[in-house]
């Protein structure tokens, strides 16, 4: 999907949330074993891939879950529609989230026929941060509001947010009765070394009892194609509700996925670790580049190998068309609830970016000689 999209163009791939490289060998090697066993059936999560995922939470970050918490899924986008219908079920409700945001954050509650209200982030100082008195002032206009789309690190603004933060939300969460779904994706892409991801859920039993908590291991060992992911839910009648609004419509996890899952989080650290430190070194060439650009600016990414450029001051009609235009394929603001702004992708190899950021550098000095919006 990624390279598709513009194949026979001369233009850069920077959007969609892939990295470039290959999967760790580790994980090759088992879907290669699984398929070796060459009958390909109804999967249905061994103790040992469970366990994998047990072991990782506890290793990772001292999250003791127990087996019955887990709900598989086959992607997090499902798990995100599947918190909307199981938590808004019956007298409405409505959800609320924080702008910008990764897309289906914004899709998910329309197809579900919630309301939907969004408070934008803030950037303070180069630093963004939530709006907490937007956030209580939503509330108060839409008190029936029933379920809170969490971005956990944010995408797209590369935030890993901190436990006081967290307590901020576990806290306005209690006080307005809402659900907080946790999207933890990119936990595991931690770029700055005095930052650590804190699972929502792990802060205290209520808000653990609050939280359906989205993860995968798809984005950081790159292996989103194959459609493996789950969510922990302790409450049990939360987790029935959400049980039921799959039931039927949501498939099973397929074989190979849950194959990766289990390499992945008993046999990636490495290859892990191999990976961050690319990410960083790409992330520190982009923020230095992008501190010498005039008319574009970003603020300093924590997580995620997102970049979110601030493009506005450039003033072009449509800010996607001109950087394909100029051999970068970005994804449109627009898309995420913020027009003017950009959002760059640079889990890619570092000669990669080099090329991109010199087109970038030639695009920005190329847009005197383009008609603005
Ligand atoms: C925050 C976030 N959630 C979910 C997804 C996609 O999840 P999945 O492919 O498992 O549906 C992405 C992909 O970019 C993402 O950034």
């Amino acid at each position: 999907m990624k390279w598709g999209k513009y194949a026979g163009q001369d233009i850069l791939p920077l959007w969609v949330a892939d990295m470039d490289f290959a999967a760790p060998p580790a994980v090759l090697d088992a879907v290669r074993e699984r398929l070796a066993h060459g009958v390909l059936g109804y999967g249905v999560p061994q103790p040992s891939q469970i366990d994998a995922v047990l072991d990782y939470l506890q290793r990772r970050y001292d999250w003791r879950i127990a087996a019955e918490w887990l709900v598989w899924l086959p992607g997090l986008v499902t798990g995100i529609h599947v918190a909307c219908r199981s938590v808004c079920v019956g007298g409405g409700g409505g959800v609320l989230t924080n702008t910008p945001v990764y897309p289906p954050f914004l899709a998910a509650p329309r197809r579900s026929d919630q309301a939907l209200r969004c408070v934008s982030l803030v950037c303070r100082a180069g630093h963004w941060e939530m709006d907490t008195d937007a956030l209580e002032a939503a509330m108060l206009q839409n008190p029936d509001t029933k379920l809170l789309l969490f971005c956990h690190p944010h995408n797209p603004v590369g935030r890993c947010w901190q436990r006081s933060e967290l307590e901020w939300i576990a806290e306005f969460a209690a006080r307005h009765d809402l659900i907080v779904c946790s999207d933890e994706i990119h936990c595991d892409l931690i770029l700055d070394d005095d930052k650590r991801h804190l699972p929502f859920a792990l802060l205290d039993e209520e808000a653990a009892k609050r939280s359906i908590t989205l993860m995968s291991p798809s984005k950081t060992y790159n292996i989103p194609g194959l459609a493996c992911a789950f969510a922990v839910i302790p409450d049990a009648s939360l987790r029935q509700r959400f049980v039921r609004a799959m039931s039927g419509i949501v498939p099973h996890v397929n074989v190979f996925g849950l194959v990766a899952c289990e390499a992945a989080f008993r046999d990636g650290e490495d290859w892990r670790q191999a990976l961050l430190a690319i990410l960083r070194q790409n992330r520190d060439n982009l923020e230095a580049t992008v501190a010498r650009l005039p008319g574009v600016s970003m603020t300093h990414i924590e997580a995620t190998y997102l970049a979110w450029l601030d493009a506005r001051q450039l003033n072009l009609a449509d800010p996607v068309a001109y950087f394909e235009s100029q051999g970068l394929g970005l994804s449109n603001g627009a898309d995420f609830g913020a027009a003017g702004w950009v959002r760059l992708n640079f889990g890619c190899a570092p000669a990669l970016l080099d090329h991109a950021l010199a087109r970038l550098q030639q695009a920005i000095k190329n847009v005197a000689l383009t008609p603005r919006a």
